[in-house]
């Protein structure tokens, strides 16, 4: 099979098995060693760390993005003049079902569009006041591949003194991801996709100059400063970002998760990006040659490593494809096809051409 779903799901590696393999032998020889799992959850905060230029002090664990986004919801006070959330109609569903589920607390939800398959930053300014508490802007879109420009809606976002809320999910590992020079607030991720991990886990940035100011209400024993400690009549916050973990971590996820990211920094995040351009490249031109409709823009400094074309039964065509040996990844009205590392452009021109068999016999 030819693996062009990496925004879905990226293939097993022999590093990732590995991993879990690790967890399972600790676990049957050891019955339990909650040590060693505790500094795997740890290590795998670091390469998630590293790969953003943060701290690992910087960094909560989660099962999902989802679980992520509802604790840093819950850290706001809603109650108070600052109760605007924007959120771009570029979301996956998920984070925009967050911020609506605010509401009954008081969340005003506004809508920054999506014209012609992109987010444009100007659309952002109109919709940003004095009461804009959080701006939730994916960093690149899951349906078609556009990519925001987050170091400028940092700077619309921080004129009017709100913060900024990323989730990364579709770029980190293909896109060189800084933090600080992007000037983010809070970033999220999960792992399954381009960091070749699994499902179950995901990661949670916090500014370090946030963190004491945040209390977040979705919260558990591994949110304070010693989890051990076993207090239960007291609620003391972890001076660092894990006071948003929550209840014990994802401990083999943490395993298959640092194998995949400690990869990802091995190949090298700007080497991968300039890799995909040019597969990217490759799709958009390959795309046109045979006919096939693009979704979102031409322009690959716009792009993430995702490149989708429009097609009538998108279920209909992912089974198709698998079934002619090539792994695409159907969503609504478009079928992605979402290169990596390790594709070549052989397989970006045997991609387009099982498709374009399947779209136009
Ligand atoms: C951009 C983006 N955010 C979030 C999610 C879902 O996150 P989770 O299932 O971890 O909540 C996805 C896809 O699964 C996604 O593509």
């Amino acid at each position: 099979m030819i693996p062009m779903n990496n925004c879905s799901q990226a293939p097993q590696t022999v590093a990732t098995r590995a991993a879990i393999e690790r967890y399972l032998a600790s676990w049957r020889d050891d019955g339990m060693d909650w040590d060693t799992w505790m500094t795997e959850v740890h290590l795998a905060k670091s390469a998630f760390a590293s790969l953003i230029n943060a701290s690992p002090d910087e960094i909560a664990v989660f099962s999902s993005v989802s679980e992520a986004t509802s604790a840093v919801a819950s850290a706001i006070n809603f109650g108070s003049r600052r109760n605007g959330v924007v959120v771009t109609e570029a979301e996956f569903p998920t984070i925009g079902h967050v911020w609506l589920a605010q509401q009954p607390h008081g969340a005003r939800v506004s809508w920054v569009p999506v014209r012609d398959g992109v987010v444009r930053p100007d659309d952002y300014a109109p919709l940003i006041d004095d009461d804009t508490a959080i701006v939730s802007a994916c960093h690149g879109y899951y349906l078609n591949g556009f990519m925001h420009d987050l170091a400028r809606i940092a700077e619309i976002v921080h004129a009017r003194d709100a913060l900024l809320y990323v989730d990364a999910y579709q770029t980190i590992g293909t896109v060189p991801i800084d933090v600080k020079a992007l000037d983010v607030d809070l970033l999220v991720a999960g792992n399954l996709k381009f960091l070749l991990g699994i499902p179950g886990i995901a990661f949670l940035y916090v500014r370090r100059a946030l963190i004491d100011a945040l209390q977040p209400t979705v919260t558990g024993w591994f949110g304070r400063s010693n989890p051990f400690a076993f207090e239960s009549t007291q609620l003391d916050w972890s001076p660092t970002a894990s006071r948003f973990d929550t209840g014990t971590p994802p401990i083999i996820n943490a395993y298959a998760a640092r194998a995949g990211m400690e990869t990802i920094a091995g190949v090298g995040v700007p080497a991968i990006r300039a890799w995909l351009e040019v597969l990217g490249r490759r799709l958009i031109d390959g795309g046109r040659e045979r006919g096939l409709t693009l979704h979102g823009p031409d322009d690959m400094s716009l792009r993430t490593a995702t490149t989708s074309f429009v097609v009538d039964d998108s279920h209909h065509v992912e089974t198709a494809m698998r079934q002619r040996g090539v792994l695409p990844s159907a969503r609504g009205p478009v079928i992605r096809l979402a290169p990596h590392f390790y594709n070549t452009l052989d397989d970006v021109d045997v991609a387009l051409d099982t498709l374009a068999a399947i779209v136009r016999p």
